[in-house]
């Protein structure tokens, strides 16, 4: 929203949201999330034609169109509980828009939602008792976090579904003269509803089968001799293949991916397309082997005991350039290694720590007796998170950790002194050369079969 009030002087854009502390937050110094170069965007357009406001029903009233942008996280209970997407704040929105509104509205998902959804929504929004139109578009968001600002200021594609009715066509027009304040037409595509809803779950299910793709291949690297980072390069020259997404790691995080792929895996399920669903599953099964794996690595490295030893964690967010935790494989990798009673240290340049302590509450990582704080300690710098440390896990793909000095750090750990990095960024050569046993994801370690051994 606040890109589209850059780039549309002329479109008052109102922000509303249930939680007066987001709001609040979007309308303090410290926005309540960190995305590079958000920050000067919404300040340059705050109070001239972007609002952040509680006043949910003025906004309603006074907006021609609405995005509904809110959370459709899998469900946790009842049916397809740990699948399907839990439509509950959608359908409360839209019943408080057609409860609200004062005249006719286009309705716009931007949440990501399960195909046929703009069915459900167009009925309970017309249901409303004094004959207001609505009409509903998809227009789903494929912006990525910790790159959002050039992906919605130059998008590959926007997307925008619509009814093929003329009221269907009209709303579509003036999404599209919306988008073309600063896109390229030919980058703006139309389709109908069902297409531009599936597309996004389609969309982030191929990523993360990509990613799942080769961390399968890491797996058969680390004990053939191959390094995934070549064989990543040489497939990735492909150009039917394409070099990006090709990086193996500890596993995917976030909030989209998962969830997007389960709500297809449910989708497919529900229409009886029980191989389709298997298929997609994999990419979410592949992904918990790829975390289990990388910790299970940890433990067996450093001698089958980790009860009592430090492990530091460099970062703690889902990837690098956001504080971003949700899904992160950290959270995993960490529950892993404090079931074994390793203490934990944990460092991340953007993560707020009190996230940290109410991500390992809400998923009940603490393993029964044990307290947080007598196994969990947050480090505002990566030098004193590595103290005495036996292991230092790369989780998340930070550029500062390349730049660190690991004499230093091997100096102060103990030793053997062990590196495993699970994103394949630091100097492993290097490393080596220092002392430090190292572990890199897809590279072979100590192997029978190792190219090291070859060179
Ligand atoms: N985060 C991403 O990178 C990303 C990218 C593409 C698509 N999406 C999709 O966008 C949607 C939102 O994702 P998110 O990460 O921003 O979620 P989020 O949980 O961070 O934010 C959702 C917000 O909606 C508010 N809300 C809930 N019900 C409301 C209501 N009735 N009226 C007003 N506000 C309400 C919540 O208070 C919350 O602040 C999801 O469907 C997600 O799949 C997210």
């Amino acid at each position: 929203m606040a890109v589209i009030a850059k780039h549309c002087p002329d479109i008052k854009v109102t922000v509303v949201d249930i939680n007066p502390e987001q709001i609040k937050k979007w309308n303090s110094d410290k926005l309540p999330i960190f995305e590079p170069g958000l920050d000067d965007v919404v300040k340059a357009v705050r109070g001239k034609n972007l609002f952040f406001t509680t006043d949910i029903d003025a906004a309603i009233k006074e907006s021609a169109m609405i995005f509904v942008s809110v959370n459709t996280p899998t469900k946790t209970t009842g049916v397809g509980a740990g699948r399907a997407a839990n439509l509950r704040m959608w359908e409360l929105a839209a019943r408080h828009i057609a409860k609200v509104a004062n005249g006719p509205k286009i309705v716009i998902e931007k949440s990501t939602l399960p195909v046929r959804t703009a069915h459900s929504m167009r009925r309970v929004l017309n249901a409303n008792d004094r004959k207001i139109e609505f009409e509903i578009l998809s227009n789903p968001e494929f912006l990525a976090e910790g790159t959002a600002m050039g992906d919605l200021t130059k998008p590959d594609r926007i997307l925008i579904g619509g009814m093929n009715t003329d009221a269907g066509k009209k709303a579509i027009a003036q999404l599209v003269w919306v988008y073309k304040h600063w896109v390229p037409e030919e980058r703006i595509l139309t389709t109908n509803l069902w297409s531009s809803e599936l597309s996004k779950l389609v969309a982030n299910a191929f990523l993360a089968q990509r990613i799942s793709s080769i961390n399968s291949i890491s797996a058969l690297c680390e004990i053939t001799g191959a390094y995934v980072q070549e064989v990543s390069r040489a497939i990735g020259f492909d150009h039917r293949i394409g070099p990006y997404f090709l990086n193996a790691s500890v596993g995917f995080g976030g909030s989209c991916f998962q969830k997007d792929i389960l709500n297809l895996v449910y989708l497919c399920e529900s229409f009886g397309l029980d191989t389709v669903a298997a298929y997609w599953n994999q990419v979410v099964i592949m992904n918990d082997w790829q975390k289990k794996r990388f910790s299970m690595k940890i433990i067996e490295k450093l001698f089958n005991t980790i009860s009592g030893k430090k492990i530091a964690l460099y970062g703690f967010a889902f990837k690098k350039n956001t504080g971003d935790t949700r899904e992160t494989p950290a959270l995993f990798v960490a529950g892993h290694l404090l079931e074994e009673r390793a203490k934990i240290a944990i460092y991340d340049p953007k993560v707020d720590p009190e996230q940290v302590k109410h991500d390992f509450e809400e998923y009940k990582l603490m393993p029964a007796g044990c307290k947080f704080e007598d196994y969990v300690t947050i480090y505002n710098d990566p030098y004193a998170a590595a103290k005495e440390s036996h292991a230092v896990a790369v989780i998340t793909e930070w550029d500062e950790f390349k730049t660190y000095d690991y004499s230093k750090i091997y100096a102060s750990m103990s030793k053997p002194a062990f590196v495993f990095d699970g994103r394949n960024i630091l100097d492993h050569a290097a490393l080596k050369q220092i002392g430090f046993d190292v572990f890199a994801i897809g590279k072979p370690f100590g192997s029978k079969i190792s190219m090291d051994d070859l060179s």
